[in-house]
């Protein structure tokens, strides 16, 4: 009887599969190596049709698929299990821009290409793909979509939903669901490709997708200020929307620490003031009447003392190197060791109660515990991370952890947030998942999960742990 090895072998040829060790290495472990696992065996198909009799085959076996994009991913969702029998699926060689509409304002791409390649194709067609993040040199455009990525645009564009037109997605079954339209209205019956986005491989396997394209936004003007408070932060981001009619492209906060940090880890990395703020805004926005627009309504912050220093960028130079401290900060804390990431959203009208009310929580909580905060404040997700004492052993770390992730988690649940805004749940935060979704909504993601899984095998025990009863015993173990 074949093996499931070599079934797979067949299916993808000698070129889209490994065994080896050292060129499985970086795939079973995730960026901040917080989680490991084994594998069978890596396949790397060419095509939806491949990814469909992988899928078939694996389902035959009862083997678990782990579908793996840049993984670039924070929770752990495409490091296989400890077992050594599941999948790993790579979507690495399907990498292919389709095609640019430009009339269309869309483009069709294969679920490998790298976001940077996506955009850089958008940009060659004179239009804008507005999904942007420190990763976006490796991480996919399939990864973006299964994680329902945010970044730094999504204030004025949306998260990576808001730019799904269509998709391309093999089900648990191993049929290719041809969802690519690339339509902004479309109203015939439900809108399947939801179910995919932000399901982190657990629903589907995304192969392409049809993106919405932008005009290009044209001259950007990108500025850092540094100012007293992050409460004041928020007002000032409200003001400027205001005075340049919505054309903040991204609004980014950085506290002092964090800026510590970079200047710390990263080589070259040094701040544009000669003097230091206790927060740091990173803003950029599209022209539109010209740069003396964003100069102009500064200009007001700075006399009404809500922003205490600005630099404009002169140039793309002077602009990229500002990019560069932003986009440095999650290796800056890689560098730095272990954190408590909380990735979390409140409505912008809450975030100077949720900080106010946050430093209080902590100073009670843990008052020897380092607050490490920054984030996409544009749009009410703050990565609100903490340091806890580096002479804490492993257990009285686990611990200390799960009581403050408790506290700031129910604080931003009473704020009417998510534990949860832009990385996903993974592995890291199914047990919250539990605590911060209702009965209902669990009860119906799991009948979802059922239903387009039934052998759970599509990234099991990833996002919502499921009870398949009729499985064997060793199947139920998510
Ligand atoms: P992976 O890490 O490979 O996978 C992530 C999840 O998606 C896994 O569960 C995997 O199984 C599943 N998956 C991957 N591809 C597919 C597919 N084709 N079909 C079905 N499931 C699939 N995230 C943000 O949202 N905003 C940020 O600003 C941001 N900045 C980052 C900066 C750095 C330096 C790093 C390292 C990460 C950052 N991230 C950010 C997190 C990460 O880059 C995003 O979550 C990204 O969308 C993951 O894409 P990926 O291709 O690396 O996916
Ligand atoms: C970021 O905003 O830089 C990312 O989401 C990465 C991180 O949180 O570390
Ligand atoms: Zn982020």
């Amino acid at each position: 009887m074949t093996t499931l090895l070599e079934e797979l072998k067949g299916i993808v040829g000698p070129r889209g599969w490994t065994t080896d060790a050292r060129a499985l290495e970086p795939h079973l472990t995730e960026w901040r190596g917080t989680y490991r696992g084994r594998t069978l065996v890596m396949v790397e198909p060419t095509c939806a049709d491949e990814v469909g009799r992988i899928v078939k085959a694996c389902a035959a076996a009862g083997a678990g698929i782990v579908p793996q994009g840049g993984n670039t991913g924070m929770c752990g969702g495409a490091v296989p299990d400890s077992s050594g029998q599941q999948v790993i699926l790579s979507l690495g060689r399907m990498h292919r821009v389709r095609a640019v509409d430009v009339e269309n304002f869309s483009m069709e791409v294969e679920a490998g290409c790298i976001l940077a390649n996506a955009q850089e194709a958008a940009k060659a067609a004179g239009l804008h793909l507005p999904l942007s993040m420190g990763a976006e040199g490796s991480c996919q455009v399939g990864g973006n979509i299964a994680t329902n990525a945010g970044g730094i645009n999504v204030g004025r564009y949306g998260t990576a939903r808001a730019l799904v037109l269509g998709l391309e997605v093999v089900l648990a079954d191993g049929t290719v669901l041809d969802s690519l339209r690339s339509l902004r209205k479309d109203t015939a019956g439900y809108d399947l490709k939801q179910l995919f986005i932000g399901s982190e491989g657990t629903l589907g396997i995304i192969t392409a997708a049809s993106l919405r394209l932008y005009p290009d936004p044209g001259e950007l003007t990108t500025a850092m200020l540094g100012i007293d408070s992050a409460g004041a932060a928020v007002e000032v981001l409200r003001r400027l929307k205001v005075a340049l009619d919505n054309r903040i492209e991204a609004f980014e906060l950085v506290s002092q620490r964090v800026f510590g940090l970079v200047t710390q880890h990263i080589a070259g990395a040094r701040s544009p003031f000669e003097v230091e703020y206790p927060w740091y805004v990173l803003l950029e926005a599209a022209s539109g009447g010209g740069p003396e627009g964003l100069e102009k309504a500064l200009t007001a912050e700075l006399d009404a003392g809500r922003v205490l220093d600005a630099v404009v960028a002169k140039n793309e130079t002077e602009a990229a190197e500002l990019w560069r401290l932003r986009h440095s900060i999650a290796e800056a804390e890689r560098q730095d060791g272990k954190a408590l990431k909380h990735d979390i959203s409140v409505p912008l009208s809450r975030m100077q109660e949720f900080l106010a009310r946050g430093d209080e929580l902590l100073a009670e909580l843990r008052p020897d515990a380092r607050l490490v905060a920054f984030g996409h404040v544009g749009d009410g997700n703050l990565h609100y991370n903490v340091v806890l004492p580096r002479t804490l052993r492993d257990d009285e770390w686990a611990a200390e952890g799960t009581r403050i992730s408790r506290g700031i988690y129910d604080l931003v649940d009473e704020l009417g947030g998510s534990f949860s805004a832009e990385h996903g749940v993974g592995q890291a935060k199914r047990a919250w998942l539990r605590e911060y979704r209702s009965g209902a909504e669990l009860g119906l993601m799991r009948q979802l999960k059922k239903t387009l899984d039934p052998a759970n095998i599509l990234n099991p025990g990833k996002v919502i742990s499921v009870s398949y009863t009729h499985l064997r015993a060793h199947e139920t173990r998510y």
